[in-house]
């Protein structure tokens, strides 16, 4: 099963994709983690990708599709993957299609997470991200055991850089501009599924286990 999970910053895509991932035993690929492990890690990629991240821009396409083309080769794709955060333009839904069309295959899902952007900032100001697993909380509607710490890990939880409100606002504007126009995309080659992501959290994903069919 090959899964597209679209929707704006704080849409709900990272909590979603974990689950599912899990569910069904797929790898989840998700471009912000692996630009932020590079960050974290200081290399090349990771320095370039941060200045775009840090103003709420997109990373240039070409920094991101070879990656990504590359990563669902692997062997551990040949079941399926879940990608989360990728693609975000349309140079990149149609350079996956490419790639993917040269292998024969195609991709099954495009999940559509509506979120309006009056609950975004609210979400995103209460995010906390773990710095040692990636593992993602929400001080009010996913708290952890005890404040501040991971409860998978035991590390230190942090606000993302890129969560301060006023870069939230820049985030929101550059989907509507870049990453919206992927709905009609999908919807026309009939792989679109829309799903409520104002929901808590457990009625999200049982509403995309269905349509995936638990
Ligand atoms: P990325 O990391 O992908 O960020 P994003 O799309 O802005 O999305 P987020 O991760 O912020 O939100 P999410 O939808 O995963 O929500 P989450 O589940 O965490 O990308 C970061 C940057 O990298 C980009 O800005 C760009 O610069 C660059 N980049 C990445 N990919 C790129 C690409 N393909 N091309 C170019 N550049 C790229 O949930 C948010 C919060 O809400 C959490 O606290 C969560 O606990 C809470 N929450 C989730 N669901 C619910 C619910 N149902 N009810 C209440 N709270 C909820
Ligand atoms: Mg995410």
């Amino acid at each position: 099963m090959k899964i597209i999970m679209l929707g704006a910053p704080g849409a709900g895509k990272g909590t979603q994709a974990k689950k599912i991932a899990e569910k069904y035993q797929i790898p989840h690929i998700s471009t912000g983690d692996i630009f932020r492990a590079n960050i974290k890690n200081g290399t090349e990629l990771g320095k370039k990708a941060k200045t775009y991240m840090d103003q709420g821009l997109l990373v240039p396409d070409e920094l991101v599709c070879d990656l990504v083309v590359d990563r669902v080769k692997q062997e551990d794709c040949k079941n399926g993957y879940i990608l989360d955060g990728f693609p975000r333009t349309i140079p990149q839904a149609e350079s996956l299609d490419a790639a993917l069309a040269a292998l024969g295959e195609s991709m099954d899902y495009a999940i559509n997470v509506e979120v309006p952007d009056e609950n975004i900032v609210n979400r995103m100001s209460g995010r906390r991200a773990c710095v040692g697993c990636g593992a993602t909380y929400h001080v009010v509607y996913a708290p952890t055991k005890k404040e501040g710490i991971c409860d998978a890990c035991g590390a230190e939880l942090i606000l993302r850089d890129d969560d301060k409100p006023e870069t939230v606002q820049k985030r929101l504007s550059v989907y509507h501009e870049q990453t919206q126009p992927l709905i009609d995309y999908y919807r026309n080659k009939g792989i679109l599924k829309d799903v409520d992501g104002t929901m808590e959290m457990d009625a999200v994903f049982q509403a995309i286990t269905e349509i995936l069919g638990a």
